[in-house]
Protein backbone atom coordinates (compact mmCIF):
# COMPACT_ATOMS: atom_id res chain seq x y z
CA UNK A 1 0.00 0.00 0.00
CA UNK A 2 1.77 2.80 -1.63
CA UNK A 3 0.64 6.60 0.44
CA UNK A 4 1.39 8.41 -2.62
CA UNK A 5 -1.59 5.50 -4.49
CA UNK A 6 -3.96 5.81 -1.17
CA UNK A 7 -7.01 8.65 -1.00
CA UNK A 8 -7.13 9.68 2.15
CA UNK A 9 -10.13 7.75 3.88
CA UNK A 10 -7.68 4.92 2.55
CA UNK A 11 -4.90 6.41 5.08
CA UNK A 12 -8.12 6.92 7.59
CA UNK A 13 -8.80 3.54 7.59
CA UNK A 14 -4.84 1.94 7.97
CA UNK A 15 -5.00 4.20 10.68
CA UNK A 16 -7.28 2.08 12.92
CA UNK A 17 -5.25 -0.91 12.14
CA UNK A 18 -1.62 0.35 12.37
CA UNK A 19 0.52 3.60 13.34
CA UNK A 20 3.47 2.58 11.53
CA UNK A 21 4.85 4.18 8.60
CA UNK A 22 7.64 2.81 6.13
CA UNK A 23 9.72 5.44 4.65
CA UNK A 24 12.20 4.33 2.22
CA UNK A 25 15.50 6.64 2.55
CA UNK A 26 18.55 7.17 0.48
CA UNK A 27 20.13 9.36 -2.20
CA UNK A 28 20.91 10.43 -5.56
CA UNK A 29 24.35 9.87 -6.03
CA UNK A 30 27.21 8.61 -8.30
CA UNK A 31 27.82 4.57 -7.85
CA UNK A 32 30.49 4.19 -10.24
CA UNK A 33 30.88 3.71 -14.03
CA UNK A 34 27.99 1.06 -13.51
CA UNK A 35 25.49 1.63 -10.96
CA UNK A 36 22.49 3.63 -11.50
CA UNK A 37 22.71 7.38 -9.61
CA UNK A 38 19.73 6.70 -7.79
CA UNK A 39 20.86 2.72 -6.66
CA UNK A 40 20.69 3.94 -2.59
CA UNK A 41 16.96 5.18 -3.31
CA UNK A 42 16.13 2.33 -5.29
CA UNK A 43 17.29 -0.39 -2.96
CA UNK A 44 14.81 0.65 -0.14
CA UNK A 45 12.26 1.46 -2.77
CA UNK A 46 12.24 -2.19 -3.81
CA UNK A 47 12.96 -3.65 -0.69
CA UNK A 48 9.44 -1.76 0.81
CA UNK A 49 7.47 -2.48 -2.06
CA UNK A 50 7.76 -6.06 -1.24
CA UNK A 51 7.43 -5.61 2.43
CA UNK A 52 4.23 -3.80 2.11
CA UNK A 53 3.24 -6.81 -0.33
CA UNK A 54 3.93 -9.08 2.82
CA UNK A 55 2.83 -7.23 5.80
CA UNK A 56 0.49 -4.44 4.61
CA UNK A 57 2.35 -1.97 5.44
CA UNK A 58 1.74 1.92 4.26
CA UNK A 59 4.90 2.87 2.22
CA UNK A 60 5.68 6.50 2.10
CA UNK A 61 7.16 8.69 -0.59
CA UNK A 62 10.78 7.50 -1.23
CA UNK A 63 12.92 10.23 0.69
CA UNK A 64 15.45 9.79 -2.35
CA UNK A 65 17.82 12.75 -2.04
CA UNK A 66 20.10 12.53 1.14
CA UNK A 67 23.43 13.19 2.36
CA UNK A 68 25.70 12.97 -0.43
CA UNK A 69 28.12 16.08 -0.54
CA UNK A 70 31.26 13.77 -0.68
CA UNK A 71 29.60 12.46 -4.43
CA UNK A 72 28.96 16.01 -6.01
CA UNK A 73 33.11 15.74 -7.63
CA UNK A 74 30.07 13.37 -9.99
CA UNK A 75 28.07 14.94 -12.57
CA UNK A 76 24.61 14.12 -11.25
CA UNK A 77 24.62 14.01 -7.80
CA UNK A 78 22.29 16.15 -5.81
CA UNK A 79 22.35 16.64 -1.44
CA UNK A 80 20.87 18.03 1.28
CA UNK A 81 23.16 19.52 3.87
CA UNK A 82 22.84 17.66 7.13
CA UNK A 83 21.07 21.08 8.73
CA UNK A 84 18.75 20.75 5.63
CA UNK A 85 18.16 17.07 6.03
CA UNK A 86 17.36 17.15 9.57
CA UNK A 87 14.47 20.01 9.17
CA UNK A 88 13.28 17.79 6.38
CA UNK A 89 12.90 14.84 8.31
CA UNK A 90 11.40 16.93 10.63
CA UNK A 91 8.86 18.05 8.88
CA UNK A 92 7.94 15.21 7.11
CA UNK A 93 7.55 12.87 10.46
CA UNK A 94 5.29 16.27 12.23
CA UNK A 95 2.93 16.10 9.47
CA UNK A 96 2.91 12.08 10.07
CA UNK A 97 2.53 12.19 13.18
CA UNK A 98 -0.33 14.88 13.26
CA UNK A 99 -2.50 11.58 11.74
CA UNK A 100 -1.65 9.37 14.24
CA UNK A 101 1.39 7.60 12.96
CA UNK A 102 3.82 7.08 15.88
CA UNK A 103 6.02 4.50 14.37
CA UNK A 104 8.71 5.12 11.64
CA UNK A 105 10.34 2.68 10.16
CA UNK A 106 13.39 4.46 8.08
CA UNK A 107 14.62 2.07 5.36
CA UNK A 108 17.84 3.41 4.88
CA UNK A 109 19.71 2.81 1.28
CA UNK A 110 22.62 5.11 1.82
CA UNK A 111 25.51 4.89 4.70
CA UNK A 112 26.02 9.12 3.81
CA UNK A 113 22.34 9.12 5.91
CA UNK A 114 23.09 7.36 8.97
CA UNK A 115 24.24 9.94 11.33
CA UNK A 116 22.04 12.43 9.83
CA UNK A 117 18.94 10.45 10.31
CA UNK A 118 19.83 9.74 14.04
CA UNK A 119 20.48 13.22 14.87
CA UNK A 120 16.65 14.18 12.72
CA UNK A 121 15.54 11.44 15.71
CA UNK A 122 16.98 12.93 18.56
CA UNK A 123 16.05 16.35 17.44
CA UNK A 124 12.27 14.52 17.31
CA UNK A 125 12.34 13.30 20.77
CA UNK A 126 13.79 16.40 21.87
CA UNK A 127 10.62 18.26 20.61
CA UNK A 128 8.55 15.96 23.19
CA UNK A 129 11.00 16.51 25.59
CA UNK A 130 11.37 19.97 25.70
CA UNK A 131 7.56 20.32 25.51
CA UNK A 132 7.92 22.50 22.23
CA UNK A 133 5.63 19.67 20.02
CA UNK A 134 2.59 20.87 18.72
CA UNK A 135 0.83 18.79 20.33
CA UNK A 136 1.08 16.12 23.58
CA UNK A 137 3.02 13.51 21.68
CA UNK A 138 4.68 10.93 23.85
CA UNK A 139 5.46 7.72 22.13
CA UNK A 140 6.92 8.57 18.89
CA UNK A 141 9.46 6.04 18.16
CA UNK A 142 11.54 6.24 14.87
CA UNK A 143 13.48 2.68 13.65
CA UNK A 144 16.87 3.21 11.21
CA UNK A 145 17.00 -0.23 9.43
CA UNK A 146 19.90 -0.06 6.85
CA UNK A 147 18.93 -3.10 4.50
CA UNK A 148 22.22 -4.59 3.99
CA UNK A 149 21.83 -5.08 7.82
CA UNK A 150 18.87 -7.27 7.06
CA UNK A 151 20.10 -10.79 8.36
CA UNK A 152 21.56 -13.07 6.11
CA UNK A 153 22.32 -9.87 3.64
CA UNK A 154 26.03 -9.84 4.45
CA UNK A 155 26.50 -13.34 4.95
CA UNK A 156 25.04 -13.78 1.29
CA UNK A 157 27.02 -10.37 0.01
CA UNK A 158 30.72 -12.29 1.43
CA UNK A 159 29.02 -15.99 -0.61
CA UNK A 160 28.98 -14.08 -3.57
CA UNK A 161 31.03 -11.61 -3.74
CA UNK A 162 34.19 -11.57 -1.10
CA UNK A 163 36.29 -8.49 -1.09
CA UNK A 164 35.13 -7.63 -4.06
CA UNK A 165 31.70 -6.46 -2.45
CA UNK A 166 33.50 -2.97 -1.91
CA UNK A 167 31.85 0.06 0.86
CA UNK A 168 30.30 2.34 -2.27
CA UNK A 169 29.04 1.15 -5.39
CA UNK A 170 28.81 -2.46 -3.86
CA UNK A 171 28.08 -5.18 -6.00
CA UNK A 172 25.32 -6.17 -3.87
CA UNK A 173 23.62 -2.86 -4.35
CA UNK A 174 24.15 -2.50 -8.06
CA UNK A 175 22.54 -6.46 -8.90
CA UNK A 176 19.49 -5.42 -6.53
CA UNK A 177 18.86 -2.63 -8.50
CA UNK A 178 19.77 -4.56 -11.68
CA UNK A 179 17.46 -7.10 -10.64
CA UNK A 180 14.52 -4.37 -10.57
CA UNK A 181 15.07 -3.10 -13.78
CA UNK A 182 16.62 -5.77 -15.99
CA UNK A 183 16.39 -3.62 -19.23
CA UNK A 184 18.59 -0.86 -17.73
CA UNK A 185 21.34 -3.10 -16.41
CA UNK A 186 24.54 -2.02 -17.67
CA UNK A 187 26.04 -5.02 -17.48
CA UNK A 188 28.59 -4.69 -20.42
CA UNK A 189 31.26 -2.27 -18.35
CA UNK A 190 34.67 -3.64 -17.30
CA UNK A 191 36.64 -2.79 -14.72
CA UNK A 192 40.06 -3.29 -13.87
CA UNK A 193 39.59 -5.26 -10.26
CA UNK A 194 38.98 -3.80 -7.18
CA UNK A 195 39.00 0.30 -6.42
CA UNK A 196 40.79 1.82 -3.45
CA UNK A 197 39.43 2.26 0.11
CA UNK A 198 39.84 5.10 1.79
CA UNK A 199 38.56 8.29 4.64
CA UNK A 200 35.41 10.47 3.24
CA UNK A 201 36.05 13.88 3.28
CA UNK A 202 34.79 16.50 0.69
CA UNK A 203 34.01 16.27 -2.95
CA UNK A 204 37.10 17.12 -4.42
CA UNK A 205 38.99 14.81 -2.23
CA UNK A 206 36.56 12.19 -3.01
CA UNK A 207 37.14 12.18 -6.53
CA UNK A 208 41.05 12.07 -6.27
CA UNK A 209 41.02 9.50 -3.92
CA UNK A 210 38.47 7.02 -5.81
CA UNK A 211 38.54 8.72 -9.33
CA UNK A 212 35.82 6.42 -11.05
CA UNK A 213 33.51 6.85 -7.66
CA UNK A 214 33.59 3.21 -6.20
CA UNK A 215 35.13 2.11 -2.81
CA UNK A 216 36.15 -0.82 -2.49
CA UNK A 217 34.30 -2.64 -4.88
CA UNK A 218 34.47 -4.32 -8.20
CA UNK A 219 30.91 -4.43 -9.27
CA UNK A 220 31.79 -6.15 -13.01
CA UNK A 221 30.73 -9.20 -10.71
CA UNK A 222 26.77 -7.66 -10.13
CA UNK A 223 25.07 -9.49 -11.78
CA UNK A 224 21.11 -9.41 -11.73
CA UNK A 225 20.60 -13.48 -10.70
CA UNK A 226 23.05 -12.05 -7.75
CA UNK A 227 20.14 -9.21 -7.06
CA UNK A 228 17.10 -11.71 -7.17
CA UNK A 229 18.97 -13.26 -4.16
CA UNK A 230 19.74 -10.29 -2.22
CA UNK A 231 16.18 -9.12 -2.71
CA UNK A 232 14.63 -12.42 -1.27
CA UNK A 233 16.78 -12.73 1.47
CA UNK A 234 16.62 -9.08 2.21
CA UNK A 235 12.56 -9.24 2.04
CA UNK A 236 12.63 -12.39 4.50
CA UNK A 237 14.79 -10.63 7.24
CA UNK A 238 12.72 -7.35 6.28
CA UNK A 239 9.36 -8.43 7.26
CA UNK A 240 9.99 -9.86 10.85
CA UNK A 241 12.08 -6.81 12.09
CA UNK A 242 9.10 -4.60 10.84
CA UNK A 243 6.42 -6.33 12.66
CA UNK A 244 8.15 -6.69 15.42
CA UNK A 245 8.88 -3.08 15.51
CA UNK A 246 4.77 -1.89 14.21
CA UNK A 247 3.47 -3.98 17.22
CA UNK A 248 5.70 -2.59 19.90
CA UNK A 249 3.98 -1.06 22.42
CA UNK A 250 7.15 0.64 24.57
NI1 LIG B 1 25.07 3.06 -2.37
Amino acid sequence: MRLQLSTWPDVEAYLKRSTAIVIPVGSTEQHGPNGFIGTDALCPEILAKGLSEKTGALIAPTMSVGMAQHHLGFPGSVTLRPSTMIAAVLDWLNSLARHGFDRFYFLNGHGGNIATLTAAFSELYAQSSLGTAATNRAGLRCKLRNWWDAPGIRGLSSELFGADEGSHATCSEVSLTWYAYPDEARRDVRFDGRAPEGPIYEADDFRRRFPDGRMGSNPERASIEAGKRIYETALAGLVDDYRSFSDSKD
